[in-house]
Parts: structure tokens; C-alpha cells; sequence
């Protein structure tokens, strides 16, 4: 994955990305959404916010800012949020690479990115930089199971990355150890609880 197939992609999937990773995904977003209980005056930061479909999950008061590599899935967020500007903000900004100084944010989500992200750690380290000591960190995301029917599609599709625009492979306990997060749960999330959520709190300073 580079970031050029990660635009690639995302163009080509936006036009239908509601259709189908709308349902499939959105039991997920809601528990996340949910779980991160936000507070009338919290600061959200969404990374690949996409199409924005988690949007109107967040309460009145809560200021989110969405940032997404793809202009054709953030056109469409845009498109979805038309009226509530004063409390979302949608940027066209890299993951790796947050253009936002540390400490900004009192909670920071990812869902369904850090696979389809070129650097994963990289997204990680920039997640807990910019979120403030003690803050909370949010990951949803799918992890390969490594044995069983599914190990086997995920083996067999994985050359085709580029093209589906994730990394079918991408273990938990690997993820986890890379990430270097602390951990206050996981949880199954989505259809046969194939997708988790972690979620985790960012170091005091
Ligand atoms: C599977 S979609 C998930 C979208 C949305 N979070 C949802 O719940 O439907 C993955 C999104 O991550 C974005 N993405 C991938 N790599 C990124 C990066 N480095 N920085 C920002 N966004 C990225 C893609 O453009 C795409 O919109």
C-alpha cells in the first residue's frame, strides 16, 4: 500500500462506499461513537473519516474535526454535513502526517483505517501525539485470525491489497505491539464480532 493506491482506491470505491460499507460497517461506529461518551465541548479528532457516515453519531456540542487522503470520500462527507460546519470540520490531511500540534484533541478514532493506511505505526504515533495526556484513543479495525476458513481468504486476497484497498493480513497481537498502547479494553464489534475495537488511554505527560 502507498498512498497513491490508498487514493486510487478510495476513488473508486466512494460512489458505492455508502451502499455497502455503510450497513456492514455501522454497528461498529455506533458502539465506538458510543463508547467514547463525548462531553458538550470535547475536541474529536476522526481520522479517514471517509464519507463522514459516523457524523451524526456525535451529540450537538461535540467539535469534530475529520481529516481523510481521499478528496472523492470527502467530498461526499462534505456533501453529508452541509449545515453543520460550526461543529465539523472535514480536512483533506494524511494520517502519517497531522498537521494539527500535539495535545489538541481530547479524544482521537480511527475506524476501519489503520490497515488501509501505508504506515500504520506511523498513524498510531500521530494519533497519540496530537490527542492530550490522558486523553482517549479509539482504533476499530479488522485483524486477520491467522487460522481457520478466514485465514485462508485473508491469505489468499492479500496480494490484492492495492486493489481492495486494505491489508487483509494484519494480526492483533502484531498491531498491538507496535501501537505500544495502553489498553483499557477490546471488544468484538460488527457482524461475527469479525472486527474489534480497542480502546486505549493516552499517557500522562
Ligand atoms: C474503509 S474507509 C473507512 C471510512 C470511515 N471511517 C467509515 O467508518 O466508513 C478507510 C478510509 O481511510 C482513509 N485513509 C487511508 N489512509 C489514510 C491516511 N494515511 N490518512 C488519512 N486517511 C486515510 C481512506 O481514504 C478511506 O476514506
Amino acid at each position: 500500500m502507498d498512498e497513491r493506491s490508498v487514493v486510487t482506491a478510495y476513488r473508486r470505491l466512494s460512489g458505492t462506499y455508502d451502499r455497502f460499507f455503510g450497513p456492514v460497517f455501522e454497528q461498529g461506529r455506533q458502539v465506538t461513537v458510543g463508547k467514547m461518551d463525548c462531553q458538550p465541548g470535547d475536541r474529536v479528532l476522526e481520522v479517514g473519516v471517509g464519507t463522514g457516515l459516523s457524523l451524526a453519531h456525535y451529540e450537538e456540542g461535540v467539535q469534530v474535526v475529520g481529516i481523510d487522503v481521499s478528496p472523492d470520500m470527502l467530498e461526499h462527507a462534505r456533501a453529508r454535513v452541509n449545515g453543520s460546519a460550526d461543529r465539523i470540520t472535514l480536512q483533506l490531511m494524511d494520517a502519517q502526517s497531522i498537521d494539527y500540534p500535539d495535545n489538541s484533541f481530547d479524544k482521537v478514532v480511527a475506524m476501519y483505517v489503520v490497515s488501509v493506511a501505508p504506515d500504520p505505526k506511523k498513524v498510531i504515533e500521530e494519533m497519540k501525539r496530537v490527542c492530550k495526556p490522558g486523553g482517549e484513543l479509539f482504533i476499530v479495525n479488522h485483524f486477520s485470525q491467522g487460522k481457520g476458513p478466514m485465514a485462508s481468504i485473508e491469505k489468499l486476497v492479500s496480494p490484492l491489497s492495492k486493489l481492495v484497498g486494505f491489508r487483509p493480513s494484519f494480526p492483533l497481537d502484531g498491531f498491538l505491539r507496535m501501537a505500544d498502547l495502553h489498553v483499557l479494553e477490546t471488544r468484538p464489534v460488527n457482524a461475527f464480532g469479525y472486527w474489534t475495537l480497542i480502546h486505549a488511554r493516552n499517557p500522562d505527560a
